[in-house]
């Protein structure tokens, strides 16, 4: 197991340069396969997700090169192999193999995916939209044989905006004869993304970052280069950080637009920060922040992905904040290991109550999920003492260098083997 040991009580001043947004680069890694020629991603966070994509680009017997922050893929020698059940549970985004290979094979096998517990996370839209493409499903225990004659565009509306969903209907639909149109689809940034760089192998989708989203078939794609975006919930995290202890904490290669709900929020509560083109610098602020209410929705609402660390500045505002998870079933999994640290949060149904502001002591506390993970290590560098977080697994797989670069800053933050 991994832990990381975090010293905490100091400020942090520097830079932070922020990588490829691991929610974009999950789903280009099996996107590439689309076509049989070579594409290139550049921007590519080094972290476990991308490995584990890596490992079934090789299960299908795809070429891959990675270097530093890219990755050349080839898949002109590939098969369309069953994905493994314990390459399919690696992680959650395993499921763009099934709208991908169902794209360019009219077959895909595979399991149901694993990632952060965090609630449910039923794939039935995902399904319901290959099925309108022309394909049948079938579900045997956790394994799915998703297979179609031919796939013919349709109209699709999905009941909820998943992005998910959204990105693996485009997948599966960019060959498919004719025309797709998804409505209610899912506009986070990511999907855009997506939908460019597919657009860079020659697919025709318009629409990417509205709800409805248009996509006219193409037969063949061809090679591409392509850059993946900068993280928008990585930059958050750390713009948090520098929140809670920042002294100048510039946080580079950021798309300002892409993070505006935080942003917002931060001044409302009086976090003192500056805007630059492509970076955002927290400056210290007082002791004298304002409590809040945050409710999570799809973008451009509040990010579920930051509600975790961001419930951790609020341990520091002045009075009872508030909240409001609304995407997933169980995300408050950090609060009992907050509280443990000194806060004061009560959870009600989908709603945390947090009395602030309190003090936290370190003690032994646990990743339960990514975001949770990177909320115990915002809480740790301010907590005082050593606090150590076990299960540290769980913040590599969307992290990429996560101690080097809050030790570049100052932090006394160590990863450990046991
Ligand atoms: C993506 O998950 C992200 N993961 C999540 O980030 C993120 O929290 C989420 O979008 C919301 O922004 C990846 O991109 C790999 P959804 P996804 O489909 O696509 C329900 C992180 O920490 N739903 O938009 O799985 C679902 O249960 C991770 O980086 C169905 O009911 O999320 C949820 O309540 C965690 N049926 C809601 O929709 C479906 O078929 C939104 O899920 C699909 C989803």
């Amino acid at each position: 197991m991994k832990i990381i040991e975090i010293e905490g009580g100091k400020k942090l001043t520097g830079t932070i340069r922020i990588s490829g947004a691991k929610n974009a680069t999950v789903a280009l890694i099996p996107a590439a396969i689309l076509t049989d020629e070579e594409a290139t991603i550049c921007n590519v966070p080094e972290i476990t997700d991308t490995e584990a994509l890596c490992d079934i680009l090789e299960l299908l017997k795809v070429k891959v090169n990675r270097s530093t922050e890219s990755v050349v893929i080839n898949p002109s020698e590939m098969e369309n192999v069953e994905i493994t059940e314990p390459y399919s549970k690696k992680l959650r985004a395993s499921y763009y193999f099934m709208g991908a290979l169902l794209g360019k094979y009219k077959k895909a096998v595979m399991y149901f995916p694993g990632g952060c517990s965090i609630g449910e996370r039923p794939i039935d839209l995902h399904l319901k939209g290959f099925e309108a493409l022309g394909a049948k499903v079938t579900t045997e225990k956790n394994k799915y044989t998703v297979e179609a004659e031919e796939l013919k565009g349709a109209n699709i509306y999905l009941d909820i905006a998943s992005v998910g969903a959204t990105i693996n209907i485009m997948l599966a639909a960019v060959k498919a004869k004719g025309i797709t149109v998804i409505d209610n689809a899912a506009k986070e940034p990511e999907i855009v993304n997506v939908a460019t760089f597919l657009n860079n192998m020659g697919a025709k989708i318009t629409g990417a970052g509205t709800s409805t989203i248009k996509i006219e078939g193409v037969e063949k794609l061809h090679k591409c280069f392509h850059e993946v975006i900068p993280d928008r919930i990585e930059a958050g995290t750390y713009i948090i950080i520098g929140a809670l202890c920042g002294e100048m904490l510039k946080i580079d290669n950021v798309i300002p637009e892409h993070i505006d709900p935080l942003l917002s929020k931060l001044e409302e509560i009086g976090v003192n920060f500056e805007v630059g083109r492509d970076h955002i610098t927290v400056l210290e602020s007082g002791n004298d922040l304002k409590s809040t209410t945050v409710k999570t929705a799809v973008f451009p609402g509040f990010p579920t992905d930051l509600q975790q660390p961001f419930t951790v500045l609020l341990t520091q505002a002045n009075g009872m904040s508030r909240v409001i998870e609304t995407i997933w079933e169980n995300r408050f999994m950090h609060i009992p290991y907050l509280n443990q640290l000194g806060s004061r949060i009560v959870v009600k149904n989908q709603t945390a109550e947090i009395v602030g502001p309190t003090k936290l002591t370190a003690t032994s506390v646990a990743a339960t999920d990514l975001r949770a993970g990177a909320a115990m290590v915002a809480a740790a560098l301010i907590a005082e003492g050593k606090t150590k977080i076990a299960n540290a697994e769980h913040i590599l797989r969307g992290y990429e260098q996560i101690v080097e670069k809050l030790v570049s800053v100052g932090a006394r933050i160590e990863l450990k083997e046991i």
